[in-house]
This record gives C-alpha cells, structure tokens and sequence, in this order.
C-alpha cells in the first residue's frame, strides 16, 4: 500500500476532474460494509485459505512459462498519453519479452515497434523518452519514419538489394485506453484492452477519466525480486499497520477491505480512518475517505486517491526470477502552478519514502528467503481475497496455453 495524499490525517477536498466512485446506491452499500466491517472487526472474505507454491517465485522454469503463457498474449501499461503528446514523440520500455520503441505518430494515434533495428539489431533508441522525426541507428545509420518505415540505408549503392518494405521496423499490438498506452510484447497477435479488462473493469477505468490528468513524476525501480512478490505486496491490506506503523499505518484501517473480485480483475476498496467522520451521514461520498486498489491482471495496480491516481506496473526480469522492474507513475490534474508541483512533489517523495524504505525492503529479504531449498507451501489467508483473486488467474493462465 503506498502512502496517502499531502496529508494522509486530513481529508482533501475533491478535485474538479475527478470523477465521484460511485453512484448514490453503490455509495451507500459500500459505506454500510465498510462500517460493518470496521464495528466487527471483519472483511470480505475468501471461501477459504489458499496455498500457494513458493517455488513460482524463483523456478527459472516457471519464469520462461510465465513469457509464453501470460506476458506474450496479455496488454501491459506501457505509457500515459500525457508522456508522449505530440507527433515524434516517443518512449521505450523494456518489456521482458522485447524492447519496445512506442511513437506517437502524425495522425494522432500511438503505434510500438521492437526496439530493434533491422539491419544487424542494435537498439535502435537507448533513451526512455524524447521526440524524433526520424529514428536513427547509431550502427550503420539506417533510419526509419515515425510510422516504422525504413527510410534510408547509407551506402545503399554497396549494400546489394534490398526490398525496403520488407525492413521496417517490427509492429506490436498497441492501443490507448483510458488514457494509457497498453503493448502485448510479442508481435503478430490482436489487441483488445476492454475485451482484456472486462465489462466492469472496463467502465470503471473509462470513468476514471485519466486521458485528462497528466504524469507528473515517473520512476523504475530494478529491484531483488520476484514481480510476483511486488505484485503481491501491492494488493495486501493485511500488512498495513504492521510494515507501515509510522506512514500510511495510522491513517488507515488495516485488514478491512471491500473487494469485489470481478472474474479477472479486483477493485479493493480500503477505508481511511477519517472514514469515522461520515459514520452518522450515510449518503456522504465516501470518496475523499478511501483509497480503491484496481489489480489489472497480470502486472498493474492502478490507485485511486480522491485527487490523484498511481500507478505500479510489476515487469518480470528478462531472465531473472529473482528480479524485476516497477514502473511508478504519479498522474494528476494538469499542473498549473509552482504550488501545485511542489505539492505533488511532496507526494511523490512521501510514496516514494514508504515503497522503497518500507515495502521494498522487506520484501527484498523475502524474496532471498523464498529461495530456500524444501520449503513447504505458502497460505493466503479467506481475508486476503484480493491475493487470492491474483493467483487463482496466475494459476488460470498458466495452466491454459492458449486463450
Ligand atoms: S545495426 Fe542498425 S544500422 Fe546496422
Ligand atoms: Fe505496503
């Protein structure tokens, strides 16, 4: 869980540009389970425990199966559109499966490449963002259009024949939605982002509207584990007070969630304890007083904050089991003063703060600890239902190869 807004003790007021989570009625059912759940002690629960194999978060095995069976098929978050607004602008991502190269082009829409150029495969762009009209490879000097299109070849007279359309730059399946750039890693197969999410899943990412925020800090962290463990880490509202007890701990109720588990995806819903302050007015939004986890299998987790949304997007290592990358992306409303980005500034070093002292270093250990020989299996507890949800579709997709 990362840490809360400018002040996770107060209560910001909503932002214009957000928009309300819920209607009236799915408010209200909320806010009743909620404080159910805060007067008992409770949660939502899963049917029962679950164990789960230690051995998927360090078996090279399991990790090569991982590319084939997950990340070759499934959309990944790659950018937000805010990263590359313009024509010729680009970024380039690492994906473990290709480096991929994605460029807006002269009409508006965003195409991705491999990151690889044709002739002898040099990377083709090293830095992760920037804008080009033409990419040029450092190598030899072959050069491609935006849109992918082998341009020139130096030397071409000496080079022999050559069919230039048969040496443009290798396409991947790409789309935007919701504001963000989503790339299946391999090339060749089709690309539907909503079909991915699913009909809920869809519309609530379609309300949040973030086409029209902006990112204003992005990071990546190579880190010592497992992206299965970071993703982990990231659904778990059962650790709070325990690994956070001077951040985010005080300010939230640890161990009580509201989970709907939507087949594919999960939306978890974590009070805040200012919740307490709309106790008696059972209609108020219960936006400002929560902060809502959407687990977008297999590697994202998008939060909603009641003024900004973050997101985490876990990435395997090429090789490694035992690493990984998070991509970390602050996105807000488009900044308008000096005030307003020492604000969010703030907000960063404070999520920042928690991830990377906080979680990221226990789970480093973990991951080390994980790697024991003869271990016996892990458990996931009936309230830890979003974990749960995470690995029973892990399980589904590697257990189907194809779908
Ligand atoms: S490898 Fe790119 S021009 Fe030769
Ligand atoms: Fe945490």
């Amino acid at each position: 869980m990362a840490a809360q807004g400018h002040d996770a003790g107060t209560v910001s007021p909503a932002i214009a540009g957000m928009t309300p989570l819920f209607d009236a009625d799915s408010n209200a059912r909320v806010a009743v389970r909620l404080f159910e759940h805060i007067d008992n002690t409770t949660c939502d629960q899963a049917a029962s425990p679950m164990l789960v194999d230690p051995a998927i978060y360090s078996d090279p095995d399991v990790a090569r199966l991982e590319q084939d069976r997950i990340f070759d098929k499934v959309p990944v978050l790659a950018a937000h559109v805010s990263e590359l607004p313009n024509a010729g602008d680009f970024v380039t991502i690492d994906l473990p499966g290709n480096r991929v190269l994605v460029v807006r082009q002269e009409d508006g829409t965003i195409r991705a490449f491999v990151n690889v150029c044709r002739h002898r495969g040099a990377c083709l762009v090293d830095e992760e963002s920037g804008h080009r009209r033409v990419f040029s490879c450092g190598y030899h000097g072959w050069a491609y259009n935006c849109d992918g299109a082998l341009r020139t070849v130096p030397y071409a007279d000496t080079f022999g024949p050559l069919d230039r359309a048969e040496y443009g730059l290798i396409e991947l399946p790409c789309e935007e939605r919701y504001g963000l750039v989503w790339v299946i890693q391999r090339p060749g197969g089709p690309i539907d982002v909503a079909a991915w999410m699913g009909p809920e899943m869809d519309e609530i990412l379609t309300g949040y509207h973030m086409e029209r925020f902006e990112v204003v800090r992005m990071d990546r962290f190579d880190e010592r584990m497992n992206w299965k463990v970071a993703e982990d880490a990231f659904i778990d509202g059962y650790h709070l007070k325990f690994v956070h007890p001077n951040s985010a701990g005080p300010y939230f109720y640890t161990n009580i969630q509201v989970v709907q588990d939507f087949g594919r995806h999960v939306r978890a819903i974590t009070p805040r304890k200012v919740i307490d302050q709309i106790r008696f007015t059972p209609d108020a939004p219960i936006d400002p007083y929560v902060t809502v986890g959407n687990f977008l299998m297999p590697n994202t987790t998008i939060l909603r904050h009641s003024d900004h949304y973050e997101s985490l997007t876990f990435v395997p290592h090429p090789t490694d089991p035992n690493r990984s990358r998070i991509d970390v992306r602050l996105v807000v409303p488009p900044v308008t003063s000096d005030e307003e980005r020492a604000l969010w500034e703030k907000n960063w070093d404070i999520l920042v703060k928690t991830v990377i002292m906080e979680d990221l270093p226990l789970n480093r250990s973990l991951q080390r600890a994980l790697g024991g020989r003869g271990l016996k299996p892990l458990i996931l507890g009936r309230n830890e239902v979003g974990n749960q949800a995470f690995h029973r579709l892990y399980d589904e997709l590697m257990a189907t190869p194809s779908f």
